[in-house]
């Protein structure tokens, strides 16, 4: 198996930017609680807040899908809760990847529940894949092709997570 480069640290950078500049004007003004997914997340999440010009806090959950390596199962199951009441604040939610959706409306709906002033979402990835349970995304990195991808917080089996670079498998 060969790992090859799909998105440069540069370009991730680059995109980093511009959607960090897009939360900020569109949260001037307002408290933005911004919601990192781990772990995919953690490595995006901590380079978007450095962008944010808006008053920022963090907090984190944690969840994860039973079932596959290598795709989303729809077994979601949070395994780390917030640590912040949500009601009436405007919560953004950062996603790595988004795939079939599944992950991403577990969260939503539960999220919704806490009656939130807003809630949206950001993701650095989208796959092209057919079938998908509707899923607005506010802020989008890049879309991509549906291939298995890694780095930049990406894993597989755990491991990769720490490349630089998006970068796909290839047999
Ligand atoms: P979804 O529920 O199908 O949208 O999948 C979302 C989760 O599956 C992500 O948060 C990732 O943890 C994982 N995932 C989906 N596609 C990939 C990929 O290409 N590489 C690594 N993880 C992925
Ligand atoms: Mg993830």
């Amino acid at each position: 198996m060969q790992l090859k480069e799909m998105i440069t640290a540069d370009e991730i950078a680059s995109i980093v930017r511009r959607m960090g500049t897009e939360i900020s004007r569109d949260y001037e003004g307002k408290e933005l609680l911004v919601v990192c997914v781990l772990k995919g997340s953690a490595i995006f999440f901590a380079d978007l807040v450095r962008r944010l010009t808006c008053t920022t806090e963090m907090d984190f959950v944690r969840l994860t899908s039973y079932g596959a390596n290598v795709t989303s199962s729809g077994n979601v199951v949070m395994t780390k809760d917030l640590d912040s009441c949500i009601e009436g604040r405007h919560v953004l939610i950062v996603e790595d990847i988004i795939e079939t959706g599944h992950t991403t409306r577990f969260l939503v709906d539960l999220l919704a529940n806490r009656r939130p002033a807003s809630l949206k979402i950001c993701t650095l990835l989208k796959k092209n894949v057919p079938e998908k349970p509707e899923i607005v995304v506010d802020y989008l990195g890049t879309a991509i092709e549906d291939r298995f991808v890694v780095g930049y917080g990406l894993d597989l089996n755990e491991k990769f997570r720490n490349l630089p670079s998006v970068c796909f498998l290839e047999k």
